[in-house]
């Protein structure tokens, strides 16, 4: 397998993980199964979104993603590396970066650009090099400007941009997101998509976004909507979205438009399809007006 590029960059063969807490003797006092039966496969360049309500087990799965955390039973491969085998964990760590919700909580610099240098410096880049990546993943979340600042002094959004670029400055081929937007306002939340987004699109960075908000899954390749630990659902954001009542019945909404398109339903317009965003709704309603004034005349 050495040196064979994988088109699947991560794959999950019925991953099982339980969290097992034991007492001093060793005899386990709880048991709680976290993921069952979990498998998938992630191309190289996609984009994913992860769903699923509170205790669904996304965390769980991203931290099985960079060994984090390893199958209890099944295997996760990240570029056909076992997240097992303990000599190739420092790889797969340097391929999967993870970003996570409290930007507070992943910065540790004084100033922007020695938080961005700490991921590289840890692994024992040279100086030089390292001032040349953290330029450049500066630049790829637009914060070259602040580059200079205590992170104290940014908004939510940029803290989260300086988080993401720290991950960036380890050249990974996935980022891992785990509610990267959760605690920002809405201005935050669209300057870090917009980040993660370009960095998919430009620079074929595979992203695994794991979110609560369902609007910000629309953009996503195919979606992985994760209940009681398992994968529920999966798709592309309209094969998922277009399932409103399975998703309701494990508790999930579905965006905006998808659910207005519902209502006109209801009350006996005919709007076809699954708009997802504010465009294809109007576009839907604007078809199914011109069929009744056809009709009409
Ligand atoms: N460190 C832990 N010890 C024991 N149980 C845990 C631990 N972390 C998570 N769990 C349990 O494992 C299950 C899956 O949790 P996980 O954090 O993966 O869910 P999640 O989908 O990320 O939830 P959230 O939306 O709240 O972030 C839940 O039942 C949770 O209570
Ligand atoms: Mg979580």
């Amino acid at each position: 397998m050495e040196g064979k590029i994988h088109r699947m960059i991560a794959q999950a063969r019925d991953v099982a993980y339980h969290y097992i807490r034991r007492d001093e003797e060793g005899r386990v006092v709880r048991d709680t199964a976290a993921l069952s039966s979990v498998s998938f496969d992630i191309e190289r360049g996609e984009f994913i979104a992860i769903l699923g309500h509170n205790g669904s087990g996304k965390s769980t799965l991203a931290k099985h993603l960079n060994g984090l955390l390893t199958p209890g039973e099944g295997a996760v491969l990240i570029e056909g590396m076992d997240t097992r085998d303990g000599e190739q964990i420092w790889n797969i760590r340097r391929i999967a970066g993870m970003v996570f919700q409290n930007p507070d909580n992943q910065i540790i610099g004084q100033i922007v650009e020695e938080d961005v240098a700490f991921g590289p410096e840890n692994l024992g880049v040279p100086p030089q090099e390292i001032a040349e990546r953290v330029q450049e993943a500066l630049a790829r979340v637009g914060m070259t400007e602040k580059r200079r600042f205590s992170p104290n002094k940014l908004s939510g959004g940029q803290k989260q941009r300086v988080s993401i670029a720290g991950v960036l400055a380890m050249r990974p081929k996935i980022l891992i997101l785990d509610e990267p937007t959760a605690m920002l306002d809405p201005e935050g939340r669209r300057e870090v998509l917009e980040a993660v987004h370009s960095l998919n699109r430009r620079e074929r960075i595979t992203v695994i976004l794991i979110t609560h908000d369902m609007e910000e899954a629309v953009d996503a390749d195919r979606i992985y909507v994760m209940d009681g630990g398992r994968i529920a659902l999966t798709g592309t954001p309209r094969e998922v979205f277009a399932q409103a009542e399975q998703l309701a019945a494990i508790g999930l909404t579905v965006p905006m438009a998808v659910a207005v398109a519902g209502l006109l339903r209801q009350e006996g317009l005919a709007v076809e399809g699954t708009p997802l965003t504010q465009e294809e709704l109007v576009e839907a309603i604007c078809r199914a007006a011109d069929k009744i004034t056809g009709d009409i005349k």
